[in-house]
């Protein structure tokens, strides 16, 4: 359709069925019962208002959404079809590493490979539209929703998001196998006071601006067609009522067209956060910040044409969100195709295809991160006996809170993989523990959680098996972490340890081997001090999906070696949360290593830095950097310098290392980050090979937010560090003179 054709549709159409259009339902609404993330029961809709509502969520299967469509289509006056949106977030059949493991890959083509695929099998399952990209970014382990997110770095996070888009919508929406992006949650939900899931968010506007925002806008950039807004106040105003960040920032200033959705019930929300008496104030508040549908609650349907009939909102507000569903109904090709790429023959042709999990495989290989190696690692595949010993040992939950269309059954668990790798004389497997405390109460989000009566005896039984494993063999595998309802939303911890349960099975095997390798399965940083201090090698896997136990078993066995990087830091423990690479330097800093004196900035019981730091990740190979150089001292705004340095590969075996660029601007009329990356070089050098590595450094690299909120850079001295973590101490200067 054209411009004007969907002009004369929208002309044709009584007030209340573009307000219909501006609602979201569940599937519950239409055939039999399906997935919901949120309280919805208690609404109540009308039958006309089902027949007309513009989209529904989280209904996925060819078969099923045709059906949907056809009947939705018979009864729906004006022959405009439904919108289907999903939480496609980590893979729709072919489940991949959770985005925090995406992150650690720091490789923005494998990430948007993985969307690609994702896209592929959803749109065959009927799907137009994703809620993902989640670029919020993250600072704050407590907060069960950073496995979604792509770590603590705004740089990082916004490539990786712009890979993600482009991997789901293609060249062209018109493209078989492309999906919609929907980048979330806007804005700054990442930063929930104290990691508790749906608490206020409040920071300072340049904060929000410098950190916070430039990743949902590089996502814009790369063309993302959706917003979602974000459950959080921002500066005392709930985003989904926030005109100030939805129509001054988000529409006038960024230039956004495209069609903006509540989050789930969010709308309604307005009244528990305080901003709105009732329906018909949250109301008005969500329409004029521009919030276009409504997701699944009855707030707009219950109190739009009351408030447009009062003249309290102008029908000119509802035309023009109306008008953006349109355009984007028109725009994934509906009013030519309802069903779009929903294909029954092509959902068994490419769903969980050997090319899709094989690239999965390569993904989790890529996405694990070598925390620390005394040797342990990598095993042997014939010389020596392995135990491998834990509840994630024969696991197939392995895919995290998000992957809720994924089938368990379609895991490969490490002993399935290990299995396959190695001959069985050689290896043994035990349970030894539940993978939660007894005590501990989960709830379930969209899956089935099984809970089982804790059995003294046979829990007797599994650690004394695990034990006796133990102690015969050369090295234990011990595959540990959190229960994956323990993270993702709702997933708030105060303390982020192993379930002590865990621990104790640790504790026992350690007494009779401490030759341990800790693979760890879990969605966000843990609190790794007594793992750190007494287990020979620690891998950090996440969740890693349908071929996590493949992966894992590539690099416990070095057909794969290690080049993840962490995409957020490790706190030492929870007192240091907020813990993060791009700080201050405070008035009083305290060197690295140093034990300072009082007056200095620091804990007096752990070190300023964390455990684990932002880019840091191990390899079974060693990589030496040497040579750094800059072409130039000084930069002018018209010109470029060239910073080079050479990176060798030392060790035994080929690898990946992933070169990372970091710029510290010394003084500044604001305070500035110790750091920030700038650039990243994912590069592979066989034994002995070495390679120059160059970045391009200019003027635009070094703007920020002034003191007068320009965003503009300041002359003066910078530094300049190359290195494979955030915590180096490699640097150039060089001076901008504009
Ligand atoms: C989450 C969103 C999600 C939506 C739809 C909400 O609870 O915050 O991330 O996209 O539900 O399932
Ligand atoms: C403290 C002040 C104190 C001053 C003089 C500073 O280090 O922060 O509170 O008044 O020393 O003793």
């Amino acid at each position: 359709m054209n411009q004007s054709a969907l002009e004369e549709l929208l002309a044709k159409m009584t007030l209340e069925e573009k307000i219909d259009q501006l609602l979201q339902l569940t599937g519950d609404y239409y055939k039999g019962s399906d997935i919901s993330t949120g309280p919805s029961s208690y609404m109540k809709f009308e039958e006309d208002t089902v027949n007309n509502t513009g989209s529904i969520l989280n209904v996925l299967g060819a078969k099923k959404l045709k059906q949907i469509q056809t009947e939705y289509m018979e009864k729906n006056r004006h022959k405009i079809p439904l919108l289907f949106m999903a939480d496609i977030i980590n893979g729709y059949k072919t489940i991949f590493p959770i985005p925090l493991g995406l992150g650690s890959t720091f490789n923005p083509d494998l990430v948007q490979e993985s969307a690609a695929v994702a896209a592929k099998e959803s749109a065959a399952a009927g799907l137009h539209i994703t809620f993902s990209p989640m670029v919020d970014l993250v600072r704050d382990p407590r907060w069960g929703r950073v496995m979604e997110s792509t770590g603590e770095d705004a740089y990082l996070n916004g490539l990786l998001g712009a890979a993600m888009v482009q991997g789901y919508q293609g060249e062209s929406l018109s493209e078989e196998g492309t999906l919609a992006a929907c980048v979330k949650h806007f804005a700054a939900y990442g930063a929930a006071e104290g990691g508790r899931d749906y608490n206020t968010v409040d920071m300072s506007e340049r904060t929000l601006r410098e950190q916070y925002l430039p990743a949902y806008k590089a996502t814009l950039d790369a063309g993302c067609a959706m917003v979602m807004t974000a459950f959080n106040t921002v500066d005392g105003i709930p985003a989904t009522g926030n005109k100030w960040l939805m129509k001054d920032l988000l529409r006038d200033e960024w230039g956004f067209e495209g069609v903006l959705i509540s989050d789930y019930a969010a709308i309604a929300e307005l009244m528990a956060h305080g901003v709105a008496e009732d329906g018909e104030e949250a109301a008005k508040l969500a329409i004029e910040a521009g919030v276009d549908i409504d997701m699944v609650t009855p707030v707009y349907v219950h109190n739009l044409k009351k408030l447009v009939d009062e003249r309290k909102v102008s029908e000119q507000l509802i035309d023009e969100s109306v008008m953006r569903v349109l355009q984007l109904k028109n725009q994934l090709g509906l009013f030519e195709n309802p069903y779009r790429f929903a294909d029954e023959e092509k959902e068994k042709e490419i769903i969980l295809s050997d090319e899709h999990r094989n690239l999965a495989r390569k993904i989790v290989s890529e996405s694990l991160v070598l925390l620390k190696n005394e040797g342990a690692l990598p095993l042997s595949k014939n010389n020596q006996s392995i135990a491998f010993i834990g509840p994630y040992v024969d696991s197939k939950a392995l895919s995290g809170l998000w992957s809720i269309h994924g089938d368990s059954d379609q895991v490969v668990t490490l002993k399935q993989a290990v299995s396959e790798k190695v001959d069985g004389s050689k290896v043994g497997f035990a349970k030894g523990t539940e993978i939660l405390d007894p005590d501990t109460k989960i709830s379930g989000f969209a899956h089935e959680v099984e809970e089982k009566e804790f059995n003294p005896e046979a829990a007797k039984a599994d650690l004394q098996e695990a034990v006796e494993l133990a102690k015969k063999s050369d090295v234990v595998v011990m595959a540990l972490g959190e229960h994956f309802i323990q993270s993702g939303e709702g997933g708030s911890r105060a303390a982020i340890t192993l379930p002590e349960i865990q621990l104790d099975l640790f504790r026992k095997v350690y007494e009779v081997n401490p030759n341990i390798v800790v693979v760890l399965f879990n969605g966000r940083p843990l609190d790794l001090k007594e793992i750190n201090e007494k287990a020979n090698a620690i891998v950090e896997a996440w969740f890693p999906g349908t071929e996590g136990g493949n992966g894992v078993a590539d690099i416990l066995f070095n057909d794969v070696n290690p080049s993840g990087k962490l995409s957020m830091s490790f706190p030492h423990s929870v007192g240091q949360i907020p813990v993060y690479y791009n700080s201050f330097n405070t008035g009083r800093p305290l060197k690295k290593g140093e034990a300072g004196h009082r007056f200095q900035s620091r804990y007096t019981d752990i070190p300023n830095e964390p455990l684990f730091p932002f880019g840091y990740g191990l390899s079974y190979t060693e990589f030496e950097f040497f040579d750094f150089a800059l072409d130039n001292k000084v930069l002018t705004n018209t010109g470029k310098l060239t910073a080079s340095i050479t990176v060798k590969n030392t060790g035994k075996y080929a690898g990946k290392e992933t070169v990372q660029l970091y710029i510290q601007d010394l003084a500044g009329s604001v305070v500035r980050p110790v750091k920030e990356l700038k650039g990243l070089k994912k590069v592979e050098l066989q034994p002995g090979e070495s390679k120059t590595i160059e970045f391009t450094i200019t003027e635009e690299m070094l703007r920020f937010y002034t003191a007068d909120m320009k965003f503009e850079s300041e002359n003066g001295k910078f530094k300049i560090y190359i290195g494979s973590n955030s915590d180096m101490d490699i640097f150039e200067e060089f001076e901008l003179r504009k």
